[in-house]
């Protein structure tokens, strides 16, 4: 089987480099529009699926993985869809450092790597910190979404969503609008997980 090139669509990458500064969202898409974050977007088949069935908003996956991101890249370039923007870097970094104050409507963090060894947990993305950065990132009423198959991870979750319960409120969580029957989020890790028949823990919260 002869193995496909990736193709690179200049206009659905930003480059990792970007410049100093939070990022100008009405700039990069071409327009004003609600503003959603996948972080880890991995091949991007939530992004795919979401932004064709949710043309009114915009979608920002970050990944910091080459070989997806670029995969990615060459999907979303090849469905033609005009709302979707990805960018390979660091997710905690970017949002420091680039996402201003109260820009963003919802943040999806599905499935994120659960980093099983307690010598490894510090590397998980759901920590204090992160969680401070998208309160900060969301406008108010703004929504962070959460899955993950791992129940320890979850509970960590559920531990920091607690020391900010201060500032949001939960919410239910209805599966995503390019989700299939069955399914809550739409991703690959969750087609893959369902097949399994392994547990799928989510929450969702509001920025208060
Ligand atoms: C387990 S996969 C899940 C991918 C996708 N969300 C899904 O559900 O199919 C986790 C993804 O997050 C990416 N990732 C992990 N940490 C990241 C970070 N700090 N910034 C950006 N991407 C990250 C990984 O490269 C990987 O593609």
């Amino acid at each position: 089987m002869t193995k496909r090139t990736l193709k690179d669509y200049e206009h659905v990458s930003l480059r990792p480099e970007y410049p100093a500064g939070a990022v100008d969202f009405e700039r990069i898409f071409g327009r004003a529009a609600p503003v959603h974050i996948e972080i880890g977007s991995g091949k991007g088949t939530f992004l795919l699926n979401q932004a064709r069935r949710a043309p009114e908003v915009n979608f920002l996956g970050i990944e910091r993985a080459n070989k997806y991101y670029r995969s990615a890249v060459d999907r979303i370039g090849r469905w033609g869809l005009g709302n979707i923007r990805i960018i390979r870097t660091d997710a905690a970094h970017f949002l420091t450092v680039h996402v201003g104050d109260s820009s963003v409507d919802c943040f999806h963090v599905y499935f994120p790597d659960p980093w099983p060894k307690k010598r490894h947990h510090k590397r998980r993305f759901v920590s204090g910190p992160n969680m401070a950065q998208m309160l900060r990132c969301l406008k108010t009423s703004g929504v962070i979404r959460i899955a993950t198959d791992h129940a320890d991870y979850f509970e960590q979750i559920e531990g920091v969503l607690r020391a900010y319960s201060q500032s949001l409120e939960k919410i239910e969580f209805p599966p995503a609008a390019g989700a299939e029957d069955g399914e809550l989020t739409g991703t690959n890790y969750e087609r893959k997980y369902i097949k399994d028949k392994r547990d799928i823990y989510t929450v969702a919260v509001k920025k208060s």
